[in-house]
């Protein structure tokens, strides 16, 4: 096992990461000692991992809700809350959040907003969320305008990364999870491309050793940034390469299309592309970008039947756009991100066609 501490002033908190680790009672044990606990889940994740969960904290209450990205919205956040007040779950209780980024996001904002705010602690099960949203306390729900509109920052407890839990995810799942992976090398970490082009092999075949580095070094590089821009005034902003695009993609599809770690892999080859396009970026680079996510088995160009038209009016409430300027981030190289607010529109409108928007 490793742990990484993500260090906040009286709220930082331990990122455990390992196989076999959601048995592990220990992990639990200094933030759950004499606390009602309720973990809240999907029945997909639930009927998976409940032995391995009841092994670390015994018998334990539950409430679940439906899988998939459209159960992230207000009204499930509702259903929860009433489980809470009709089972007198008071202030002192601690939700844990067992699944993927949508279970994450909407059990930490209901830890937000219940009777203003109690402890929550993820239990992240997908490797988008191992690396990703388990990690820096962004919680919250999407709207039908757009995607994560209501929200809350709120840290968690602990993270538990059970690495073990990723051999039973869905291919396509795992798959997209590589995005976010590939992110963080991107923005910041060209020695983790490196890394990346030299195991991609091992990372698509789920061998463990290469799961736990490229699972750690995320989760690294995450909490640096989180650590350094907490509430995103500055840096953090770069976490978000390509998730204007992707963002916008998943409301267009109303999130029956691709997956968010399918639409942040587009995304990335569209914020590369128009970097090349604003002379930022070589085409080199470009190129290098696209092979390592077509490794990753990931998809390079927008789905059919979405129209740039579409694709730029979800754009628009984007919540990196600031008194309706369309702030992107963008590559200057492999390893270095920077954030642009000065895009020309017919070269936004260009780069969307030449993706493959109609
Ligand atoms: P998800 O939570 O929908 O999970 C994907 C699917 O895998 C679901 O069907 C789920 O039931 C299933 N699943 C989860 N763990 C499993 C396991 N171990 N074995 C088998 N099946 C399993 O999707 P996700 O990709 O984890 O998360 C996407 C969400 O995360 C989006 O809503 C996105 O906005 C959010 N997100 C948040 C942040 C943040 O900082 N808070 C960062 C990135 C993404
Ligand atoms: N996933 C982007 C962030 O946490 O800021």
């Amino acid at each position: 096992m490793r742990t990484l501490r993500l260090a906040l002033e009286g709220r930082g908190y331990p990122i455990h990461i390992g196989d076999g680790l959601l048995a592990r009672g220990e992990l639990y044990a200094p933030h759950i000692r004499r606390r009602r606990l309720l973990v809240v889940s999907n029945q997909r994740i639930l009927s998976l991992y409940q032995t391995q969960l009841q092994s670390a904290i015994g018998e334990f209450e539950s409430v679940l809700i439906p899988d998939g990205e459209g159960a992230k919205v207000l009204t499930t956040l509702e259903q929860i809350v009433r489980q809470l007040l009709e089972r007198r779950y008071g202030r002192d209780s601690v939700l844990l959040a067992l699944g993927g980024g949508v279970v994450g996001d909407i059990t930490g904002f209901t830890a937000a907003c219940y009777q203003r705010g109690i402890a929550f602690i993820q239990l992240p099960t997908t490797l988008l969320a191992q690396v990703d949203a388990a990690i820096g306390g962004k919680t919250g729900v999407n709207h039908p305008l757009g995607k994560n509109m209501i929200g809350a920052f709120h840290q968690p407890l602990a993270v538990i990364a059970d690495t073990s839990t990723l051999h039973t995810l869905p291919e396509r799942e795992y798959r997209a999870g590589l995005a976010e992976v590939i992110k963080y090398g991107l923005i910041r970490d060209v020695g983790f491309v490196d890394q990346l082009e030299a195991t991609m092999a091992a990372l698509g075949a789920r061998q463990p050793q290469a799961i736990a580095a490229a699972v750690e070094r995320s989760c690294r590089n995450k909490l640096e940034v989180v650590m350094e821009d907490e509430r995103e005034q500055g840096t953090r902003a770069l976490l978000n390469l390509g998730h204007s695009f992707a963002h916008a993609m998943e409301n267009a599809q109303n999130y029956r299309g691709l997956l968010h770690g399918e639409a942040v892999a587009v995304g990335i080859c569209m914020a590369a592309r128009l970097s090349a396009d604003m002379q930022l970026l070589s085409g080199v680079a470009v190129e290098r970008i696209h092979r390592l996510i077509e490794a990753a088995g990931l998809p390079c160009t927008v789905p059919a039947g979405l129209s740039a038209a579409r694709l730029r009016e979800c754009m628009a409430v984007d919540k990196k756009a600031s008194v309706g300027v369309l702030r992107l981030v963008l590559l200057e190289d492999i390893g270095r991100a920077v954030v642009v607010q000065d895009v020309h529109e017919t070269l936004l409108m260009d780069c969307l066609r030449a993706c493959g928007a109609s």
